[in-house]
C-alpha cells in the first residue's frame, strides 16, 4: 500500500481562508477587529522565526497583530505587568507568550497570569482542566490541527484505536484528550512504555510527538493506519556548512509504504499550528463579544 499524503500546507490555507472570511464578517457586521498579541522574551533564533511568521499570517487574515519583544534579562515583574495590561486591553483577544522563556522566568507562573479567555495557546491551567473534563476550552494549536486533519480524513473517529507517542503538556496530553473526546480508545505511550512496537501496531491512528528523528519505522505501523507526525527534527548536515534535512519522528518512506494516510515533514502538521492559532484567536474574539463562532475551527 502507498499512503495518501495529508497535505498540511493546503489544509492550513483552507483554515486561514475560513478565518479570513469570518474576520471580514466580524468587521463588517459588528465593527470588531480580532487582535492577537505575541510576546517574545530574548533572542532565541527559532522563536524569532516563529514569531515573525505568526505576525505576518495574523495580518494576512485581516486581524490586528501586536508584537512585544522584550530583552532576555526582563524581570518577571515587568513581564507580568505587560500580561496584565494585555489582559485589560479590549483590542487584544488572544495572548501568546512564546516558549521557551529564559531560565530565570517561571513558565507556569507566566502562562497562568494570562486571562484564560485570551489564552489562545490553551496552556492555562483552567483551559487544561476544561479540556480534560470535556468542557468548552481554548485548545492547544498543534493537537487541534492534528484533530482537524484526522476528522477530515476519517469523518468519524469513534471507536478507533489511537496511540499517542509522547506525553508533553503541549502536544501529547491534549492530543490524547481530544481523541478521547472524539470517542477513540486512547493509549499514551512514552519513553518508559514496554514493547512500544507492539503498542503502536494496535493503532488505527498513530500520533508521534517525541522529538526523536525517524524513531518510528514502518514495521511498527498497522497496514492502512493513519500516521500523524508532529516531529520537526533537523538531521546533521551531509557536509560542513550545509543545513541538515528536516525529518519527522517517523521514518517517512517505510511508514508511507504501510500506512493508509500520513502527514509529511515538512508540510504536514507544521503549517497547521499557526493556522489554528489564528482560528483560536477568532474563536476567542467571538466568545468575548458573544457573537457566533466560526464552525469547524474548534474541537
Ligand atoms: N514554542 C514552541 N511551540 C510553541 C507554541 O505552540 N506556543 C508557544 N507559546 N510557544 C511555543
Amino acid at each position: 500500500m502507498s499512503a495518501k499524503v495529508i497535505d498540511g500546507t493546503a489544509f492550513a490555507a483552507q483554515v486561514r481562508e475560513k478565518v479570513a472570511t469570518h474576520v471580514a464578517g466580524l468587521k463588517e457586521v459588528h465593527g470588531i477587529t480580532p487582535g492577537l498579541a505575541v510576546v517574545l522574551v530574548g533572542e532565541d533564533p527559532a522563536s524569532q522565526v516563529y514569531v515573525r511568521a505568526k505576525g505576518k499570517q495574523t495580518v494576512e487574515v485581516g486581524m490586528a497583530s501586536f508584537e512585544h519583544r522584550l530583552d532576555a534579562a526582563t524581570s518577571e515583574a515587568v513581564l507580568l505587568d505587560l500580561i496584565a495590561r494585555l489582559n485589560a486591553d479590549p483590542a487584544v483577544h488572544g495572548i501568546l507568550v512564546q516558549l521557551p522563556l529564559p531560565a530565570h522566568l517561571d513558565e507556569d507562573l507566566v502562562i497562568n497570569a494570562i486571562d484564560p479567555a485570551k489564552d489562545v495557546d490553551g496552556f492555562h491551567i483552567s483551559n487544561v482542566g476544561l479540556l480534560a473534563t470535556g468542557q468548552k476550552a481554548m485548545v492547544p494549536c498543534t493537537p487541534l490541527g492534528c484533530l482537524m486533519m484526522l476528522r477530515a480524513h476519517h469523518g468519524s473517529l469513534s471507536g478507533l484505536e489511537a496511540v499517542v507517542i509522547g506525553r508533553s503538556n503541549i502536544v501529547g496530553k491534549p492530543m490524547a484528550q481530544l481523541l478521547l473526546g472524539d470517542s477513540c480508545t486512547v493509549t499514551i505511550a512514552h519513553s518508559r512504555t514496554r514493547d512500544l512496537p507492539e503498542v503502536v501496531r494496535r493503532a488505527d491512528i498513530v500520533v508521534a510527538a517525541v522529538g526523536r528523528p525517524q524513531m518510528v519505522p514502518g514495521d511498527w505501523i498497522k497496514p492502512g493506519a493513519t500516521v500523524i507526525d508532529v516531529g520537526i527534527n533537523r538531521l546533521p548536515p551531509a557536509e560542513e556548512g550545509a543545513k541538515g534535512r528536516l525529518v519527522g519522528d517517523c521514518d517517512y518512506d517505510s511508514c508511507a509504504a504501510v500506512a493508509g494516510a500520513i502527514t509529511p515533514v515538512p508540510g504536514g502538521v507544521g503549517p497547521m499550528t499557526i493556522a489554528c492559532l489564528l482560528a483560536n484567536t477568532v474563536t476567542a474574539c467571538c466568545r468575548a463579544h458573544g457573537v457566533p463562532e466560526p464552525e469547524g475551527l474548534t474541537a
